[in-house]
């Protein structure tokens, strides 16, 4: 563990802005000062500890890939950028839908299930395709940078589900979540009018067309997104005092070999979980939002790494998901520059929950 005068803590006002916690921003600087952190104000700058906010950037760019290649033995899904497939490629992928396998097709340059199509038919992709033709004529720019293609995975229950692992910059396993849809499977949900563009011109061009039943383009496709904001709910799968199980959860959780009497995080997504913290963390935020999925022969794969992640998954391990979202947001990131500083003072770090340290 680095000594603690190295913790440097950028900008804090960055991730309060996002989070909306600016009330406690002043006393956020002072505490971090307090225990020796320095507040700088550059993301560029290299730091041992970084509170950044700044994911959707680091997305883009591919820096977090880049990162990722020092984990060792990460599972993850196959996964290529749309705009590099040669045209054999997408023959094959042509192929593969016609023969009956689903693809995802996801923008990656944003998040919260933002861009996020499922794709089951040929079809499909010739609109796609052509779109993407359509706009360099126009534009003489490629639509699909950052568009990425990785196979779907089917997921156990009736509900489309995925974890959400938070975790700090020390490897230390702070929340942890099966978030499934707020749609059953069966209900047949499409993507219609459901993302927004933030004034990303290309998000707009696809937006506007793939979600639209009025377009040539639209997409048609099934929402298979469990995010939050896309109406998805969080089963809690650790914490003392967390939010107790609703009606039809405990089905959910059995679904995925998990014993709803005893709640537990998987253990090999703990463990990997904890590396990429340890790993790579400190490089990207005081504490990342890791996404897995589940398929239905058991296995699970990282789907992605978030920075600053939302903190709906401390508030249901730990504030029985009753706290408001900038409380939460807060007592995450407190929780996580006090377990830093608890690991260089040597101390145990009692978190009043079970929180893991794997
Ligand atoms: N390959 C996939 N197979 C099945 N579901 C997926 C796949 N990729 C994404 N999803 C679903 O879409 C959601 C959003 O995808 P994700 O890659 O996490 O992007 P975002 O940054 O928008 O959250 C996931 O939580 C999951 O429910
Ligand atoms: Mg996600």
């Amino acid at each position: 563990m680095q000594p603690l005068t190295s913790v440097k803590v950028a900008d804090p006002n960055v991730a309060m802005l996002q989070t909306g916690i600016i009330a406690s921003q002043a006393t956020m600087s002072e505490y971090v000062r307090q225990l020796g952190g320095t507040i700088i104000t550059s993301v560029e700058e290299p730091v041992d500890y970084r509170l950044s906010g700044i994911g959707i950037r680091h997305k883009s760019t591919g820096l977090i890939d880049d990162l990722l290649k020092k984990v060792p033995d990460v599972p993850s899904l196959p996964e290529a950028s749309l705009s590099t497939l040669s045209s054999s490629e997408l023959d094959e992928l042509e192929g593969s839908l016609d023969n009956g396998n689903s693809w995802m097709l996801a923008y990656r340059a944003r998040d919260r299930g933002h861009g996020k199509y499922l794709l089951e038919t040929s079809d499909q992709l010739a609109k796609i395709v052509h779109l993407g033709r359509v706009y360099t004529e126009k534009t003489g720019k490629r639509l699909y940078d950052n568009f990425m293609v990785r196979p779907y995975v089917k997921t156990p229950s009736n509900y489309f589900t995925s974890y959400r692992v938070l975790v700090n910059s020390a490897g230390y396993i702070q929340g942890a979540g099966l978030l499934y849809s707020g749609h059953a499977k069966n209900s047949d949900r499409k993507i219609v009018h459901a993302c927004k563009d933030f004034g990303d011109s290309r998000l707009a061009f696809m937006v506007r067309r793939f979600e639209d039943p009025e377009s040539p383009y639209f997409l048609d496709a099934r929402d298979v997104r469990s995010n939050i904001l896309c109406g998805g709910s969080m089963i809690a799968l650790m914490g003392e005092n967390r939010q107790p199980l609703r009606d039809g959860e405990a089905a959910i959780l059995e679904a995925h070999n998990i014993d709803p009497s005893r709640t537990q995080i998987p253990r090999d997504i703990a463990q990997i979980a904890s590396s990429i913290g340890r790993l790579i963390g400190p490089e990207l935020d005081l504490v990342l939002g890791l996404d897995f999925i589940q398929n239905t022969q058991d296995e699970r794969s990282l789907l992605e790494v978030n920075c600053g992640p939302t903190a709906a998954a401390y508030n249901v391990c730990h504030l029985a998901g009753m706290a408001t979202m900038s409380n939460a947001m807060a007592a995450s990131q407190w929780a996580a520059i006090n377990h830093l500083e608890a690991c260089y003072r040597g101390r145990s770090y009692d978190m009043d929950c079970d929180t893991i340290l794997v």
